[in-house]
């Protein structure tokens, strides 16, 4: 009788633990509710994302748990505690990253990618009907949602603009010091998230693993929770990439239902994580071996000697082929590569784009200052065809197109070589508040140079370019401040299947000329549609698509129509420029941006057109009413690139 009640008491103990309260110190066996690129490791590791770009990634508790007594309720207390850690592709290069979720539904199919964390999409963001309220670890920096920088955490409550965030770290519980904590070093970190139902606070607590739970939370906020919380809500994980990856993986996790303090994870039995070194580590790592044993056999000196030539023949090694002979004149040696950069220093990056980081250097014989860009591709399908078009595109001249001034070829990278360009590249003018804004004559000067870059690759060679990825972050300002374009061709890296992950369209949303998004064929007046984004960009001083303006103001292109159509089309220029601009010029400018957006590509004019009604030698045709939506950009942002 005894043994009954007690494994009755013990059933009824299981069916409470199972819902209301669970530990999983690593994941192997463990039944989650899993979609997208997340899966569980053969270790045991929750996997949320691993290498692919421009995906989502999700796992929840596959039951819903119960958050309150009745409808009407205060939510309960609960709390919950996680170990992760964030393998980056590049140490400095981030993504969206992942929240911890509670949702109302496991189905995220309808959410976009990218900063939109994989929780919310165009439409539905913001929206209170959504019901979510997250903890984001945000590795990128998108000004568009009020990102406050490129490592932080973050309260989203129906929103990916947070309702308040913290630089990640934590406050020392020996010293009261901040310090600062780097979410993308691949180190685990713990993770501490309470919320208390009484006084109703909201606290996110996070520290290296093995530290304590400091006992000063890093995001501290009162909540009513219970008009965001419903009955029933699931809890679990997102993650979000887009132009770059980066893997997320959850160690361990605990929750606890109306309780403060979630069960403690066992950190010892949690799974392993990946050992992955970068490539110079395990230079580094051959060298440590053999130093010590080279050193103790004496006589072996001469042998180390040849040790550290091949180590050394290693570490500037590069990829010749038969096929590149022709192009050995336009060829760098990566050592001097790898001198012009100090090493490929993060010291001397400059940035990193979708194609690869791009830095500084200087060469060591010449002493001229270069840029040099890294491109990984793996397969060697299409690198002959795209070295020798790089090689050609070499020999383009043109003083608004940045000059390439060679290549070198590593196993599974492409070094391109460009002309350095001191004042960086124009989104910076243009969006960065931090940084003086542009007048009106500066603009109108880069217009017309972009213009007459852009002519002279579809026109004034013995091949057509096409640029693919015109918009203002590839717009380089020389030393007089004059527009050149940059990055041209690399894109076709990318569609000649080259490079790993590509999408099959390649160019920047909110510049995809509606055809491409439809049917990939890339032509001249793509890139005309692109440069028409560009030029409301210039004008207007804002992005083509801001998902936090309210939703007529979203597209830019939208937003300048339908302000043609009233009759107030100067109404859209960039605020910053006050009353420093000529009306004349302006309107030129955006209606000539509208013209060149238009939906049908042969309604476009050409780049010679374009130039001639810049430098007013010929009139602007008269703009043409459309029915329905402009821009077409509407359907790209909600169809991903498959
Ligand atoms: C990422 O994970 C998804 C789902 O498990 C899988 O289909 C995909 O092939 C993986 N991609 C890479 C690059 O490993
Ligand atoms: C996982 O949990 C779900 C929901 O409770 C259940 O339907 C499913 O059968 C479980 N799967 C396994 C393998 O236990
Ligand atoms: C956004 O997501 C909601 C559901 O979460 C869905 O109903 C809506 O259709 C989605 N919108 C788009 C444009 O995908
Ligand atoms: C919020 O979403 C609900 C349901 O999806 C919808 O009826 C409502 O119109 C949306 N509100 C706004 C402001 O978009
Ligand atoms: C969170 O922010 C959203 C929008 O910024 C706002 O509507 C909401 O009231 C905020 N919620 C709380 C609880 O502060
Ligand atoms: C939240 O943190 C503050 C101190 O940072 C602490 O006083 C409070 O008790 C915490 N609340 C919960 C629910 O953990
Ligand atoms: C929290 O909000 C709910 C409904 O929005 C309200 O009924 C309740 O009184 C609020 N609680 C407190 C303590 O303000
Ligand atoms: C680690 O390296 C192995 C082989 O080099 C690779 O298959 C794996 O995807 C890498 N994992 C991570 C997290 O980078």
């Amino acid at each position: 009788m005894l043994l009954k009640i007690s494994f009755w008491a013990l059933l009824l103990k299981l069916a409470l633990s199972a819902t209301d309260e669970f530990t999983f110190n690593g994941f192997r066996d463990v039944n989650l509710s899993m979609d997208g690129l997340a899966g569980i490791t053969s270790d045991g590791l929750l996997r949320l994302s691993n290498a692919t770009m421009h995906a989502n990634g999700h796992a929840f508790f596959p039951v819903p748990l119960r958050f309150k007594r009745s409808l009407a309720d205060n939510v309960f207390s609960f709390s919950t505690t996680f170990v992760f850690a964030i393998f980056p592709e590049h140490p400095l290069l981030g993504t969206s990253g992942f929240t911890f979720v509670i949702s109302p539904s496991k189905d995220f199919t309808q959410a976009s990618e990218n900063y939109f964390l994989g929780l919310f999409n165009r439409t539905n963001n913001g929206n209170a009907s959504n019901h979510i309220l997250a903890v984001e670890f945000d590795t990128w920096y998108s000004p568009e949602v009020k990102d406050i920088d490129n490592n932080h955490v973050g309260i989203d409550i129906n929103s990916v603009i947070s309702n308040k965030s913290h630089h990640a770290g934590f406050t020392s519980d020996d010293d009261g010091k901040f310090q600062n904590l780097i979410l993308l070093s691949s180190q685990p970190m713990q993770v501490w998230i309470d919320y208390d139902g009484i006084d109703m606070q909201f606290n996110v607590t996070l520290a290296p693993l093995w530290t304590p739970k400091p006992k000063t939370a890093l995001l501290s906020s009162t909540i009513n929770l219970s008009s965001i919380i419903l009955h029933h809500m699931y809890v679990g994980f997102s993650a979000s990439v887009g132009t770059s990856y980066s893997y997320h993986y959850i160690l361990g996790w605990s929750f606890k239902m109306n309780g403060i303090n979630a069960p403690d994870l066992d950190l010892s039995s949690l799974p392993p994580l990946p050992q992955n070194l970068t490539s110079l580590e395990k230079h580094d790592k051959i060298l440590s071996l053999w130093m010590p044993l080279a050193i103790s056999l004496f006589v072996l000196i001469n042998a180390v000697g040849v040790i550290i030539m091949v180590v050394r023949k290693k570490k500037f090694a590069e990829f010749h082929e038969d096929w590149e002979l022709e192009f050995e004149s336009n060829r760098f040696s990566y050592e001097q590569l790898y001198k012009a950069t100090g090493g490929f220093n993060d010291k001397y990056l400059l940035g990193i784009g979708g194609f690869g980081s791009v830095y500084r250097g200087l060469l060591p014989a010449s002493k001229v200052e270069v840029a040099v860009k890294k491109v990984s591709h793996e397969s060697k399908q299409g690198v002959r065809e795209f070295v020798a078009e790089i090689v050609s595109l070499g020999k383009l001249r043109h003083r608004n197109v940045v000059q390439l001034l060679g290549y070198c070829r590593r196993k599974g990278e492409l070094i391109l070589v460009y002309e350095y360009m001191p004042n960086g590249s124009l989104d910076n003018f243009l969006f960065n508040q931090g940084k003086p804004t542009l007048n009106w004559s500066m603009r109108f000067q880069i217009i017309k140079g972009v213009a007459s870059g852009l002519q002279y690759l579809h026109e004034g060679w013995d091949q057509v370019v096409i640029h693919r990825d015109i918009k203002a972050s590839n717009v380089l300002l020389d030393s007089d401040m004059n527009g050149r374009l940059g990055d041209f061709g690399l894109a076709r890296l990318y569609e000649h299947g080259a490079a790993p992950q590509t999408t099959n369209v390649v160019g920047t949303l909110g510049f995809l000329a509606p055809e491409l998004a439809r049917a990939c064929k890339v032509t001249t007046s793509s890139d005309v549609f692109a440069f028409g984004a560009f030029l409301l960009e210039v004008a207007c001083g804002r992005r083509a698509i801001e998902p936090n303006k309210q939703e007529m103001e979203q597209v830019l292109v939208d937003w300048v129509f339908a302000n043609w159509k009233k009759g107030m089309i100067h109404e859209t220029r960039d605020p910053r420029l006050g009353e420093d601009y000529v009306l004349q010029e302006l309107e030129l400018v955006l209606k000539l941006g509208l013209f060149c957006s238009h939906p049908l590509p042969s309604a476009r004019p050409s780049m010679r057109q374009v130039t001639q009604i810049l430098n007013e030698v010929a009139p602007l045709p008269p703009l043409l009413p459309y029915q329905c939506h402009f821009s077409g950009i509407d359907s790209q942002l909600h169809n991903k690139p498959e």
